[in-house]
Protein backbone atom coordinates (compact mmCIF):
# COMPACT_ATOMS: atom_id res chain seq x y z
CA UNK A 1 0.00 0.00 0.00
CA UNK A 2 1.05 3.41 -0.62
CA UNK A 3 1.09 5.52 2.62
CA UNK A 4 2.19 8.90 1.06
CA UNK A 5 1.85 10.07 -2.33
CA UNK A 6 3.14 13.53 -4.15
CA UNK A 7 2.03 14.36 -7.09
CA UNK A 8 3.43 17.07 -9.36
CA UNK A 9 3.67 19.84 -5.88
CA UNK A 10 5.12 23.06 -6.66
CA UNK A 11 6.00 25.35 -4.15
CA UNK A 12 7.70 29.33 -3.84
CA UNK A 13 9.79 31.34 -1.71
CA UNK A 14 7.92 34.88 -2.42
CA UNK A 15 7.84 35.05 -6.28
CA UNK A 16 10.50 32.37 -6.80
CA UNK A 17 9.19 28.94 -7.22
CA UNK A 18 11.57 26.51 -6.17
CA UNK A 19 9.62 22.85 -6.39
CA UNK A 20 8.36 22.94 -10.24
CA UNK A 21 6.44 19.45 -10.01
CA UNK A 22 7.90 16.97 -7.55
CA UNK A 23 6.36 13.26 -7.59
CA UNK A 24 7.04 10.47 -5.58
CA UNK A 25 5.50 7.74 -3.90
CA UNK A 26 6.62 5.70 -0.65
CA UNK A 27 5.24 2.45 0.40
CA UNK A 28 4.17 1.69 3.81
CA UNK A 29 6.79 -0.03 5.84
CA UNK A 30 9.40 1.23 2.82
CA UNK A 31 12.39 3.87 2.72
CA UNK A 32 12.39 6.12 -0.01
CA UNK A 33 15.68 8.86 -0.44
CA UNK A 34 15.36 12.13 -1.77
CA UNK A 35 19.06 13.10 -3.44
CA UNK A 36 19.90 15.89 -4.61
CA UNK A 37 22.69 19.04 -4.89
CA UNK A 38 22.81 21.98 -2.34
CA UNK A 39 19.43 24.33 -3.65
CA UNK A 40 17.53 21.21 -5.57
CA UNK A 41 14.46 21.37 -3.37
CA UNK A 42 14.84 18.96 -1.12
CA UNK A 43 14.44 20.30 2.24
CA UNK A 44 11.33 22.52 0.51
CA UNK A 45 10.37 18.88 -0.71
CA UNK A 46 9.31 17.85 3.34
CA UNK A 47 8.53 21.21 4.05
CA UNK A 48 5.78 21.21 2.03
CA UNK A 49 4.71 17.50 3.21
CA UNK A 50 4.78 18.84 6.88
CA UNK A 51 2.65 21.99 5.90
CA UNK A 52 5.72 24.32 6.64
CA UNK A 53 5.64 25.58 3.36
CA UNK A 54 2.52 26.23 0.94
CA UNK A 55 2.46 23.91 -1.64
CA UNK A 56 0.35 23.26 -5.03
CA UNK A 57 -0.45 19.89 -6.60
CA UNK A 58 -1.15 17.05 -4.87
CA UNK A 59 0.17 15.45 -1.17
CA UNK A 60 -1.94 12.38 -0.14
CA UNK A 61 -1.22 10.54 2.72
CA UNK A 62 -2.68 7.22 3.93
CA UNK A 63 -5.16 7.83 1.27
CA UNK A 64 -6.31 11.72 2.24
CA UNK A 65 -5.65 14.61 0.95
CA UNK A 66 -3.10 16.81 3.43
CA UNK A 67 -1.86 19.37 1.18
CA UNK A 68 -2.57 22.68 2.99
CA UNK A 69 -3.23 21.32 6.40
CA UNK A 70 -1.28 23.37 9.23
CA UNK A 71 1.68 21.53 10.43
CA UNK A 72 0.35 20.76 13.65
CA UNK A 73 -2.83 18.48 12.20
CA UNK A 74 -0.12 16.79 9.92
CA UNK A 75 1.54 15.94 12.77
CA UNK A 76 -0.88 14.35 14.58
CA UNK A 77 -1.87 12.62 11.82
CA UNK A 78 1.27 10.23 12.30
CA UNK A 79 4.31 12.24 10.53
CA UNK A 80 7.09 13.89 11.99
CA UNK A 81 10.10 15.87 10.69
CA UNK A 82 13.31 15.69 11.55
CA UNK A 83 14.48 18.99 10.68
CA UNK A 84 17.83 20.17 8.82
CA UNK A 85 19.72 21.63 11.73
CA UNK A 86 18.45 18.79 13.66
CA UNK A 87 15.68 20.94 16.09
CA UNK A 88 16.39 19.49 19.75
CA UNK A 89 15.03 22.13 22.21
CA UNK A 90 18.53 23.40 23.54
CA UNK A 91 17.32 24.59 27.06
CA UNK A 92 15.76 21.02 27.74
CA UNK A 93 17.76 18.08 29.08
CA UNK A 94 17.84 14.77 26.41
CA UNK A 95 15.06 13.28 28.76
CA UNK A 96 12.75 15.96 28.60
CA UNK A 97 13.17 16.43 24.80
CA UNK A 98 11.87 12.81 24.69
CA UNK A 99 9.25 13.69 26.85
CA UNK A 100 7.99 16.67 24.55
CA UNK A 101 8.20 13.82 21.63
CA UNK A 102 5.60 11.78 23.10
CA UNK A 103 3.48 15.17 24.05
CA UNK A 104 0.29 13.87 21.64
CA UNK A 105 0.51 10.23 23.52
CA UNK A 106 -1.13 9.29 26.74
CA UNK A 107 -0.14 5.86 27.15
CA UNK A 108 2.55 6.26 29.86
CA UNK A 109 3.16 2.69 29.90
CA UNK A 110 4.48 2.43 26.58
CA UNK A 111 6.08 6.12 26.64
CA UNK A 112 8.46 4.61 29.30
CA UNK A 113 9.35 1.81 27.09
CA UNK A 114 9.77 3.87 24.34
CA UNK A 115 12.69 5.94 25.92
CA UNK A 116 14.53 2.87 26.97
CA UNK A 117 14.31 1.66 23.64
CA UNK A 118 15.67 5.06 22.20
CA UNK A 119 18.54 4.94 25.16
CA UNK A 120 19.00 1.32 23.98
CA UNK A 121 19.52 2.30 20.32
CA UNK A 122 21.62 5.50 21.29
CA UNK A 123 23.63 4.34 24.07
CA UNK A 124 25.38 7.87 24.05
CA UNK A 125 22.28 9.59 24.71
CA UNK A 126 21.89 7.23 28.42
CA UNK A 127 25.31 8.86 29.35
CA UNK A 128 23.94 12.37 28.89
CA UNK A 129 20.27 11.79 29.95
CA UNK A 130 20.77 14.84 32.09
CA UNK A 131 22.55 17.19 29.74
CA UNK A 132 20.96 19.84 28.10
CA UNK A 133 20.35 19.78 24.21
CA UNK A 134 22.75 22.53 24.05
CA UNK A 135 25.39 20.61 25.18
CA UNK A 136 25.48 17.79 23.24
CA UNK A 137 27.89 17.22 20.28
CA UNK A 138 26.70 17.42 16.96
CA UNK A 139 26.09 13.91 16.38
CA UNK A 140 24.56 13.40 20.23
CA UNK A 141 22.00 16.42 18.78
CA UNK A 142 21.63 13.92 16.10
CA UNK A 143 20.71 10.84 17.89
CA UNK A 144 18.62 13.06 19.94
CA UNK A 145 16.63 14.56 17.10
CA UNK A 146 15.80 11.53 15.27
CA UNK A 147 14.29 9.87 18.83
CA UNK A 148 12.82 12.91 20.02
CA UNK A 149 11.07 11.89 16.38
CA UNK A 150 10.47 8.46 17.40
CA UNK A 151 8.48 9.21 20.57
CA UNK A 152 5.61 10.64 18.87
CA UNK A 153 5.25 7.17 17.86
CA UNK A 154 4.70 8.34 13.83
CA UNK A 155 3.83 6.12 11.07
CA UNK A 156 5.74 8.42 8.79
CA UNK A 157 9.66 9.55 10.04
CA UNK A 158 10.72 12.73 7.72
CA UNK A 159 14.39 12.90 8.00
CA UNK A 160 16.79 15.90 6.33
CA UNK A 161 20.23 15.36 5.83
CA UNK A 162 21.03 13.68 9.38
CA UNK A 163 25.04 13.54 8.03
CA UNK A 164 25.02 16.93 7.87
CA UNK A 165 28.07 18.71 9.31
CA UNK A 166 29.04 15.08 11.20
CA UNK A 167 32.24 13.07 10.68
CA UNK A 168 32.24 10.56 8.88
CA UNK A 169 32.42 7.76 11.62
CA UNK A 170 29.57 9.63 13.06
CA UNK A 171 27.38 10.02 10.59
CA UNK A 172 27.72 5.70 10.00
CA UNK A 173 26.70 5.55 13.59
CA UNK A 174 23.75 7.63 13.10
CA UNK A 175 22.93 5.87 9.98
CA UNK A 176 23.30 2.62 11.41
CA UNK A 177 20.74 3.38 13.98
CA UNK A 178 18.19 4.39 11.84
CA UNK A 179 18.68 1.35 10.27
CA UNK A 180 18.37 -0.48 12.87
CA UNK A 181 15.02 1.21 13.80
CA UNK A 182 13.75 0.75 10.59
CA UNK A 183 14.13 -3.05 10.87
CA UNK A 184 12.73 -3.08 14.55
CA UNK A 185 9.92 -0.59 14.57
CA UNK A 186 8.60 -0.46 10.60
CA UNK A 187 8.65 2.97 10.29
CA UNK A 188 8.16 4.37 6.82
CA UNK A 189 10.84 6.59 6.19
CA UNK A 190 11.28 8.99 3.68
CA UNK A 191 15.21 10.80 3.97
CA UNK A 192 16.92 13.50 2.61
CA UNK A 193 20.90 13.13 1.94
CA UNK A 194 23.20 14.69 0.00
CA UNK A 195 25.74 12.03 0.77
CA UNK A 196 24.42 9.19 -1.43
CA UNK A 197 26.31 6.46 0.06
CA UNK A 198 25.08 6.57 3.17
CA UNK A 199 21.27 7.17 2.05
CA UNK A 200 22.24 3.83 -0.28
CA UNK A 201 22.27 1.81 3.05
CA UNK A 202 19.21 2.82 4.39
CA UNK A 203 16.70 3.75 1.85
CA UNK A 204 15.24 0.79 -1.02
CA UNK A 205 14.37 3.48 -3.96
CA UNK A 206 15.03 7.40 -4.46
CA UNK A 207 15.00 10.21 -6.58
CA UNK A 208 16.99 12.89 -7.44
CA UNK A 209 15.81 16.38 -7.89
CA UNK A 210 17.53 18.82 -9.95
CA UNK A 211 16.13 22.75 -9.32
CA UNK A 212 13.04 21.29 -7.90
CA UNK A 213 11.45 18.61 -10.13
CA UNK A 214 12.42 14.59 -9.97
CA UNK A 215 15.34 13.74 -12.86
CA UNK A 216 15.63 9.93 -11.94
CA UNK A 217 14.09 7.19 -9.89
CA UNK A 218 14.40 3.68 -9.54
CA UNK A 219 16.21 1.68 -6.93
CA UNK A 220 18.65 2.43 -4.93
CA UNK A 221 20.79 -1.00 -6.65
CA UNK A 222 20.10 0.50 -9.95
CA UNK A 223 21.01 4.25 -9.13
CA UNK A 224 24.11 3.23 -7.65
CA UNK A 225 25.01 1.41 -10.80
CA UNK A 226 24.59 4.79 -13.09
CA UNK A 227 27.37 6.33 -13.66
CA UNK A 228 26.14 10.05 -13.62
CA UNK A 229 25.18 9.10 -10.03
CA UNK A 230 28.42 7.78 -9.25
CA UNK A 231 29.97 10.97 -10.70
CA UNK A 232 27.69 13.24 -8.77
CA UNK A 233 26.95 11.67 -5.79
CA UNK A 234 29.29 9.00 -4.53
CA UNK A 235 32.35 10.28 -5.72
CA UNK A 236 33.74 8.56 -8.33
N1 LIG B 1 13.22 30.37 3.50
C1 LIG B 1 13.61 30.56 2.22
N2 LIG B 1 13.40 31.75 1.59
C2 LIG B 1 13.77 31.96 0.31
N3 LIG B 1 14.37 31.02 -0.46
C3 LIG B 1 14.62 29.83 0.10
C4 LIG B 1 14.25 29.53 1.46
N4 LIG B 1 14.63 28.27 1.74
C5 LIG B 1 15.18 27.79 0.61
N5 LIG B 1 15.19 28.71 -0.37
C6 LIG B 1 15.68 28.52 -1.76
O1 LIG B 1 14.90 27.49 -2.34
C7 LIG B 1 15.70 26.63 -3.14
C8 LIG B 1 15.55 25.20 -2.64
O2 LIG B 1 16.07 25.14 -1.33
P1 LIG B 1 16.04 23.83 -0.43
O3 LIG B 1 14.72 23.20 -0.52
O4 LIG B 1 16.53 24.24 0.91
O5 LIG B 1 17.11 22.91 -1.17
P2 LIG B 1 17.98 21.68 -0.65
O6 LIG B 1 17.41 21.20 0.63
O7 LIG B 1 17.91 20.67 -1.74
O8 LIG B 1 19.39 22.21 -0.48
C9 LIG B 1 17.12 27.19 -3.06
O9 LIG B 1 17.33 27.99 -4.19
C10 LIG B 1 17.09 28.00 -1.79
O10 LIG B 1 18.02 29.07 -1.88
MG1 LIG C 1 18.23 21.05 2.51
Amino acid sequence: MTLLELTDVTASYGPVRVLDGVSLSVPEGGAVGILGANGAGKTTTLRAISGTVRAGGRISFDGRDIRGLRADRVAALGIAHVPEGRGTLAQLSVLDNLRVGAYLRKDRKAISNDIDYCLALFPQLRDRITSSGAALSGGEQQMLAVARAFMAKPRLLLLDEASLGLAPAVAKTVYDAIGRLRRESGITMLVVEQNANLAFTLVDTATVLETGHNVLTGSAAELKGLDEIRRAYLGG
